[in-house]
């Protein structure tokens, strides 16, 4: 059984899927830990329900990123993580977080990378025009939506509403997620 850590923000639907998929037996893996910068945030309260551990801390407590990094690191380090899947953690990872986990630390973004990096990307491509959207799964480097790609997506879209296009986009991230992570622990597996 593999064991995987989800970083988020924000609503967790992603951690969700993941969780499911390791609950269903989808992916041979467990969450032993998930990590949380806003208190307060629907990740957490999605985690209390799957009973999944977590840390949740308020990045303003601590004196650097390198403080509050360290303290993941020996969460981390800890619970035994073996890859660490960033779903909609909405900071940039530091020199000593990524010291201890590159090549380890994948991350999810909702657009075809290189294009539309940041925390907009869904409404910046919406506002520009795209007509074929997609999803990134790339590892995790020291660039805001950098590192080599590991999976894309793509689909066409040219309607008007972009509650629709999320909702396609966010369908398109879980199951790509889940369908990644199981790729990655097999390779593992293999070596
Ligand atoms: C997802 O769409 C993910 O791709 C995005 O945040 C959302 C989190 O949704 N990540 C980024 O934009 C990273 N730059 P969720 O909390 O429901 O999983």
């Amino acid at each position: 059984m593999h064991r995987l850590a989800v970083f988020a923000s924000g609503n967790g639907s992603n951690f969700e899927a993941i969780v499911r998929a390791c609950e269903e037996g989808t992916l041979c893996a467990e969450v032993v830990l998930m990590v949380c910068d806003k208190p307060g945030a629907g990740v957490v309260e999605r985690a209390a329900r799957h009973g999944v551990a977590t840390f949740v801390f308020s990045p303003k407590e601590y004196g650097s990123k390198a403080d509050y990094e360290r303290e993941i690191v020996a969460r981390l380090d800890a619970a035994g993580v073996e890859l660490v899947c960033l779903a909609g953690y909405m900071r940039i990872v530091g020199d000593v977080l990524l010291g201890a986990y590159a090549g380890r630390m994948i991350n999810i973004h909702p657009s075809l990378l290189p294009a539309f990096r940041g925390a907009h990307a869904i409404e910046q491509a919406f506002e520009y025009g795209v007509k074929v959207f997609g999803v990134t799964i790339h590892y995790v480097d020291a660039e805001l939506d950098g590192g080599r790609i590991i999976a894309q997506r793509a689909f066409p879209y040219e309607g008007h509403d972009i509650g629709e296009l999320e909702s396609k986009i966010h369908a398109v991230e879980h199951p790509l997620y889940v369908e990644t992570i199981g790729k990655l622990l097999k390779e593992k597996d293999k070596k």
